[in-house]
């Protein structure tokens, strides 16, 4: 009972160290399922839309941080106007495929949560993700499928806030996640403007390790740090597991002397020879017995 005790505590302690390492380490979220239900919440906020008119798109206390607008546009208007919203500048020539007449654009501004859901290994996000997204819609339905556009003319234009902190060396350039999990890169056309043909979400990233012209040794020992850190904690809780396994096995040895010795107590022969090298307990009772002896 006691040893199972023990082992009890020993893999609580083990799984709650790991739980840590987990926790420590980033999640991201999907972005896909996000997409879907900022869809749905557009349809729910937006009642009654105007062809033509961004509406912004309120959002559960939980995603403070975020901005999604929406726009419900002609066919014809797209493709003769273009539009201009926020950061976005979408050019004339844009066509929806399929040739729907009637689509809703979803403008998204991750804000603070971008890091949350993208995430492209070996560098750094230094600007809001943005997102721009076509569906199909009709009077009815504001936002339905998801659909492509395809632009005859000029790229769509993203400008992008100066946010960020990155070296005077480390350019920061245009990251495009368009293509399921596969990043692609660009260089910025002109200071913190990227320009797309297509739907997507895009920001602007700087290389995380530093370039080899200017190495950074304050990260280095970061890193350095980092893994010394780990290297204590892991050793710490090896240590303790090695103290509690120690603790019952001691317990469990007691335990096991204590019932011998009950069991001979009972058989009283081998009492004296066993412990009187041991505890002061069978010594003392001789001392006692032996006056009556005398007597
Ligand atoms: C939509 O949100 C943006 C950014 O928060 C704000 O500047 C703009 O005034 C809002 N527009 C409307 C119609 O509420
Ligand atoms: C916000 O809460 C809703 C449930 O109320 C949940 O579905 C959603 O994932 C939460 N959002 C975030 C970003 O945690
Ligand atoms: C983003 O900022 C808002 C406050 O501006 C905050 O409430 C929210 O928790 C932040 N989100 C994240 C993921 O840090
Ligand atoms: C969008 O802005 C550009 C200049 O940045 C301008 O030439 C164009 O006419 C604008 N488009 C609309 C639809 O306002
Ligand atoms: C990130 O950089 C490391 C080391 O330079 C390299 O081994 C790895 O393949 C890179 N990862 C990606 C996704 O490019
Ligand atoms: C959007 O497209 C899908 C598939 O092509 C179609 O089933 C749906 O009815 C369309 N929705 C609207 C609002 O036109
Ligand atoms: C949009 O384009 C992607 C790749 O270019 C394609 O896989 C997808 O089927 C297209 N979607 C529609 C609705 O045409
Ligand atoms: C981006 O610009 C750098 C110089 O700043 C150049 O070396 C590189 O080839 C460019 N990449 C692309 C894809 O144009």
């Amino acid at each position: 009972m006691g040893l199972h005790r023990w082992w009890q505590v020993t893999l609580l302690t083990l799984s709650l160290f790991l739980s840590c390492l987990v926790g420590g380490s980033q999640s991201y979220y999907d972005h896909e399922s996000l997409d879907d239900f900022l869809c749905k919440q557009a349809n729910k906020e937006t009642e009654r839309p105007r062809t033509g008119v961004v509406y912004n798109v309120s959002l559960p206390s939980n995603f403070t941080g975020m901005e999604v607008s929406v726009v419900r546009l002609h066919r014809f208007s797209l493709w003769s106007r273009g539009m201009n919203y926020s950061f976005f500048s979408l050019p004339p020539r844009i066509l929806p495929q399929p040739n729907e007449k009637r689509i809703t654009i979803l403008f998204e501004n991750l804000g603070n949560w971008s890091s949350h859901y993208f995430n492209v290994p070996n560098y750094t996000i230094v600007a809001p993700v943005f997102g721009v997204m076509a569906y199909n819609s009709s009077e009815k339905v504001l936002v339905d499928e998801k659909i492509n556009f395809t632009t005859h003319g000029d790229p769509i234009r993203i400008r992008f806030p100066h946010v960020g902190q990155h070296g005077k060396n480390d350019t920061p350039i245009c990251a495009e996640f368009s293509a399921g999990e596969l990043v692609k890169f660009k260089n910025m056309t002109e200071p913190y403007v990227c320009e797309v043909y297509s739907q997507g979400h895009y920001t602007l990233v700087v290389p995380s390790f530093p370039s080899p012209k200017e190495p950074n040794s304050r990260s280095h020992s970061k890193r350095f740090t980092k893994w010394w850190v780990l290297g204590f904690v892991i050793g710490f809780v090896g240590l303790v597991i090695l103290v509690l396994i120690l603790l019952a096995l001691v317990k469990e040895a007691k335990k096991r002397r204590i019932r011998k010795m009950e069991r001979n107590s009972e058989g009283g022969e081998l009492f004296d020879t066993f412990w009187i090298g041991e505890t002061k307990l069978p010594s003392a009772s001789m001392l006692r017995t032996q006056p009556t002896l005398e007597n």
